[in-house]
């Protein structure tokens, strides 16, 4: 939890009487909805949390009232969807996916604030999802009338008031400025209402720090033309979050990185090491106030402005102390690579540390850091020469004009910094060879899978026996005949109930077994009953949440039913199974940690449930970077900083794949900012702010923790679709960072979900196989055809040869054979 505000009304000294009030008091969100919902068994929401600490909840009646008010608008809200997708032509069980993550905007209301007692806390709730991007409108990003009315009331009129905020991303907070305690609970999974009873108490105690810059919407850079269906255009480039609220000298709600304790820390810089390969800075932390705390040390570093332009500052690294008790002290060291502050040159192709001198910074917030030491290049060097990739944006990127944020002082620590030389000539320069496909393997005779697990064959023999089909079912997921996608979404293994996914098995005649794939991020998503029949599990219960049934009449939930098959005799005997899964914090929960070791217990506890529920890979952790409030699945990212977003994800993979067979699938790969039109919408960008910001969590997270398999977006950039495009599936992923793993595709970007665009083609699967994207998933029949025909039709766009064909399917049985 981050704690933004607290004028001492935190913690609390005991429970008692607590008048409790907002919309997610009741109703609190555990985490946003899609694919990243999970079905728990149960999960304890604020009222619930509060009662089981002993609280007595006074308000009883104001949370019964509000229950049916927000039924009302539910009603409402979906009945005015449905006319709109009527109206746009959407019909029968498309329906669904017209509403997919759209939230009910907050009503407005009015119900007498009555409760007893001294202290009040409001707990104000967000939800969004995928499919859907957020409003820049009251009651989702802005506050309605009636909160701003309620909250500002309420802190009048009780001694103690906690506004407590159940959200999975920003909102605009500055109407109630005038609420001195305010603590972000986020959207924690199973244990939400019992740890915020905890923290309100005092037996916990927050230190998390924000993942992004809080300011009213219409301040960030991509706000202009955001949300556009056909094309978003980054103009800002580089210019993301703080990096641009710095650099211009804004003053944001709350700034990146901030976050207070029940105690205060001084961090003072300590001493700074550098050389050619690592710079090493060394802070000490005091706790100076009357509570223990956690701190969390952030580096920044300042570049020079030579050819290019340079942000006020960036993240280089971070380190939470241990817990510190009033009074004690921890010295903590960030270390980062001396390369790692490097700009890409499009003109030259290549990362460039220029000349001049970087200032490295420390503290415990972006706008609460002083100058730890710098360093003095003395030539510009090109330090990783690599090639340009995906094209031309068709814009140049944005060079802010403005003065950048100062502080006290600052110049004078820069006249007096240890300055530390460091010679081109010493750094050393990278060199990428880009691999050509191998050649083909010629054909012969079958093989069997054991033979290779035995090591009696190789996995070479293994692909010379197999046919252009076989391989092309290797590359197709789970393929089924019918081309009912419905079939296919959220209840797609024959392996585990619920899973969203699997590995081919038609070659399960060979012996070869299938991988099962199950969602995240927040947790595993699996259907909560199934049963086994024929020796496949089948589901008793989509595993999609409830409010996508909301925009259909009963008549049509009965039709839905009475279309489905009938159970056999067999299956109705059949004992029912379960599988309940645990609901860790969201992914911009698990960020707000800045805690790496936290991010892999949280792995290690999906990849424990992995191994009970038998999947191999969890289609998680999600990294994209928060370009805009607006994007619709913010709460299952991390951060606007790459940095901090390659480390947490890194730390999670760690935490999953010490679990043998288990592996991270990190997504959505990449430039998927904004879920609009999500299939079909263009991310204009340019190559730098596509390499630094946008590629490079991505880059971390894989040098770091090498996730076994990574998910492709939905998004084109500059014009081909992110999963066709070899310059990022094959060149930056595997010539460049080393991947070693499987690529695939996220869901039906081949076919498509939603309406179809009316400016951008759907995806090609040959396309993927040629551009190194190894899976298309969940597997329809146009996909096979498509890979057929590229094999034979030497005009098809993506024309393939078996050799293309055969390095993918290589990769899908090589990590079938480290996996199942
Ligand atoms: C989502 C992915 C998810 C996949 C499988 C897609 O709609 O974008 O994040 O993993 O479905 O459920």
């Amino acid at each position: 939890m981050v704690l933004l505000e607290n004028d001492g009304t935190l913690p609390l000294k005991g429970t008692g009487k607590l008048a409790l009030y907002g919309s997610g008091a009741r109703n609190t969100i555990k985490g946003g909805t899609g694919s990243g919902d999970v079905n728990v068994r149960h999960f304890v929401t604020v009222e619930e949390g509060l009662k089981n600490a002993g609280f007595e909840i006074t308000t009883k009646g104001w949370l019964d009232a509000y229950d049916q008010v927000r039924e009302d608008a539910k009603k409402a809200f979906f009945g005015g969807l449905r006319k709109e997708a009527e109206a746009a032509g959407v019909t029968g069980e498309r329906m669904m996916f017209y509403a997919m993550g759209k939230a009910c905007p907050e009503p407005e209301y009015e119900l007498a604030l009555e409760g007893e007692g001294e202290t009040a806390v409001y707990v104000l709730a967000r939800n969004s999802g995928e499919g859907a991007d957020r409003t820049p409108a009251a009651g989702d990003i802005n506050l309605t009338e009636t909160e701003i009315r309620d909250i500002l009331a309420l802190n009048e009129k009780y001694d103690k008031f906690v506004l407590v905020l159940n959200v999975g991303g920003m909102i605009d907070l500055k109407p109630v400025k005038a609420v001195k305690t305010v603590l972000i609970l986020g959207q924690l999974g199973s244990a939400t209402g019992d740890a915020l009873a905890d923290v309100l108490l005092g037996k916990s105690y927050p230190s998390g720090k924000l993942t992004m810059t809080w300011a009213p919407i219409g301040d960030y850079a991509s706000t202009e033309g955001f949300g556009d269906p056909n094309d978003t255009y980054y103009k800002e480039g580089i210019y993301v979050g703080y990096r641009y609220f710095d650099t211009i000298g804004y003053v944001p709600t709350y700034p990146f990185g901030y976050g207070m304790g029940y105690t205060t820390f001084n961090v003072e810089p300590k001493e700074m090491t550098a050389d050619a390969s690592k710079v090493s800075v060394t802070a000490t932390v005091t706790n100076t106030g009357s509570a223990a705390g956690k701190e969390v040390v952030q580096a920044y570093y300042s570049a020079p402005a030579g050819k290019l332009d340079k942000p006020y500052q960036e993240l280089a690294g971070y380190v939470k102390t241990g817990e510190l008790a009033p009074g004690e002290s921890q010295d903590v060291t960030v270390t980062f690579d001396t390369e790692s502050m490097a700009s890409y040159c499009t003109g030259c192709a290549s990362y460039v540390m220029e000349e001049g001198t970087y200032y490295v910074r420390v503290g415990n917030c972006s706008r609460n850091t002083h100058i730890a030491g710098a360093i003095a290049l003395d030539e510009s060097k090109a330090v990783e020469k690599v090639k340009n990739i995906c094209g031309e944006s068709g814009f140049e990127d944005l060079k802010p004009a403005g003065t950048p944020i100062t502080y006290a002082g600052e110049e004078e620590e820069k006249a007096n910094a240890k300055v530390i030389a460091i010679k081109a000539s010493d750094l050393t320069v990278k060199e990428v060879s880009y691999q050509e496909v191998p050649a083909e393997i010629p054909a012969g005779p079958s093989v069997k899978w054991e033979e290779v697990i035995s090591g009696a064959k190789s996995m070479d023999e293994f692909v010379a026996g197999l046919s252009d089909e076989q391989l092309a079912y290797l590359c197709i997921g789970a393929y089924k005949e019918s081309d009912d996608f419905m079939e296919v979404i959220g209840n797609a293994s024959k392996g585990v109930a619920g899973a969203a996914g699997e590995t081919t098995r038609k070659l399960e005649e060979l012996g070869t077994p299938a991988l099962v794939m199950a969602d995240g991020p927040a947790g595993l998503r699996l259907a909560q009953s199934y049963k086994v029949v024929d020796g496949a599990a089948k589901a008793l219960s989509s595993s999609l949440a409830g409010d996508f049934m909301a925009m259909l009449t009963p008549e049509e939930i009965q039709a839905m039913a009475a279309k489905a098959p009938q159970p056999s005799e067999e299956e109705k005997a059949a004992p029912v199974y379960y599988q309940y899964c645990v609901a860790i914090p969201i992914g911009t929960g698990i960020a707000q940690s800045w805690n790496d070791e936290l991010a892999k217990k949280c792995g290690d506890l999906v990849g424990e449930e992995m191994e009970m529920f038998g999947t191999h890979l969890w289609l998680a952790p999600a990294m994209n970077i928060y370009r805009s409030p607006l994007c619709g699945r913010n709460f299952e990212y991390y951060s606007e900083d790459p940095h901090l977003s390659g480390c947490i994800a890194a730390g999670i993979t760690d935490g999953v794949q010490v679990h043998e067979g288990c592996a991270t699938t990190i997504k959505h790969y990449a430039c998927n900012n904004q879920e609009t039109n999500r299939y079909f919408s263009n991310s204009n960008v340019g190559e730098r702010a596509l390499r630094e910001i946008y590629l490079k969590g991505f880059e971390i997270c894989i040098r770091k923790s090498q996730p076994h398999f990574i998910m492709t977006s939905y998004n084109l950039i500059n014009g081909e679709h992110a999963c066709s495009t070899k310059d990022i599936q094959t060149f930056t992923l595997r010539d460049e960072w080393g991947f070693k793993g499987v690529v695939m595709t996220d869901w039906l970007v081949t076919g498509g979900m939603g309406p179809k665009g009316d400016k951008w083609p759907c995806a090609s699967c040959a396309g993927n196989v040629k551009a190194g994207n190894d899976i298309t998933m969940p597997g329809i029949p146009s996909d096979k055809a498509d890979i057929m025909k590229a094999l034979t039709d030497p005009t098809h766009p993506y024309a393939l040869t078996r050799a293309e064909l055969q390095l993918s399917a290589k990769r899908v049985l090589d990590m079938i054979r480290k996996l199942a």
